[in-house]
């Protein structure tokens, strides 16, 4: 049986040490801000799991439909020798495309990428059970700063799903993309999950759900704070806003602050004063268009090779090529 490798990039320092730095530049901007990279706690990946299960919470059902109808093209399409998962998580659908890889018999290693050494372990474990025959490299990276410890062995596919890509705002893809190119060679996969723009009717319940899961998501990046730099939140006295910008065709989730409050960060030596209505924003989600996202592959150097959607197309699955 292979082995597993488990590369670390990125320990549990360097991670508090980028949280210090964001919230203090983010909780000192105006407007406020937080990167929502911090909402993946223990809780708020429990939380995450429980969003993808809500009935107004389609992009993850629909994802999976579209990998389930064409995991047998990608495999075909691509002969994978390595498969690179960005953002893995539980590599929970990536399943479907390594069985159908399996299938095929071109894969060898599956190298998934998390910033959470806790979910990157859970998931090997389990996958090193249902995949004897694969040679598993974890790595703990982020996959903004981390792309050049990509591995550099056979025909590679990337892996970018869950609409994950629409977390960067239009100045922060370009790079992204860029970057990731750049350490492909012509003739290498990347397969990209976005959510596509619809009617905001469905939108955002997609983000303000009934059962208040969402808003217990947000809020949950106000207890990390509290764990991780010693402070006062109080989450209960922030409400969850979930709203559609149609110029940016993003969406954005906030937390506003419901009374006038002063919030002490004993770890950064930090007092931040909310007024009565101050929003905070927590996250945007930006939503995507066939013909604007295949510009921005475009000018990175990818060229769109197919495009599939699931049956109602609110979500599209895209396979690139570099070139
Ligand atoms: C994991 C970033 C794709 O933007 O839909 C779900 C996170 N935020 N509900 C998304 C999320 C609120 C999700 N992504």
């Amino acid at each position: 049986m292979p082995d597993i490798d488990l590369d670390v990039y990125l320990t549990a320092d360097d991670l508090a040490d980028g949280l210090r730095a964001d919230a203090r530049t983010g909780l000192t901007a105006s407007p406020k801000w937080l990167p929502p990279k911090y909402f993946y706690d223990a809780r708020g990946s429990e939380l995450f799991e429980e969003i993808t299960r809500l009935p107004e919470y389609y992009p993850t059902r629909a994802e999976r439909e579209i990998l389930s109808t064409r995991a047998g093209a990608i495999a075909r399409i691509t002969g994978a020798k390595t498969l690179i998962e960005l953002g893995s998580g539980s590599s929970e659908k990536t399943r479907l495309l390594l069985d159908a890889l399996r299938e095929q018999g071109t894969l060898g290693s599956f190298v998934p990428l998390d910033v959470s050494a806790a979910a990157l372990r859970a998931a090997l474990g389990e996958l090193r059970r249902e995949y004897p025959d694969l040679h598993l490299h974890g790595i703990v990276a982020d996959f903004v700063r981390h792309l050049e410890v990509l591995p550099e062995t056979g025909t590679r596919l990337v892996a970018f799903l869950g609409g994950t890509i629409g977390n960067f705002t239009p100045a922060e893809r370009a790079p992204f993309l860029s970057g990731l190119r750049g350490r492909l060679s012509p003739g290498e996969f990347l397969l990209l999950g976005a959510d596509l723009v619809k009617d905001p009717a469905v939108l955002v319940p997609a983000y303000d759900d009934g059962a208040g899961v969402t808003a217990e998501f947000n809020r949950n990046v106000l207890h990390v704070l509290n764990r991780e730099l010693d402070g006062d939140f109080n989450p209960d006295a922030f409400e969850h806003v979930a709203l559609w910008d149609p110029t940016r065709e993003w969406i954005e989730m906030r937390l506003r602050a419901q009374a006038p409050m002063r919030v002490h960060l004993k770890g950064l030596n930090l007092t931040v004063a909310f007024a009565a209505g101050e929003e905070l924003r927590t996250e945007v989600s930006a939503k995507f268009r066939r013909d604007g996202l295949t510009a921005e592959l475009a000018a990175a150097g990818f060229a769109v090779r197919d495009w599939w959607t699931d049956q109602p197309g609110r979500f599209a699955l895209t396979l690139a090529t570099a070139i």
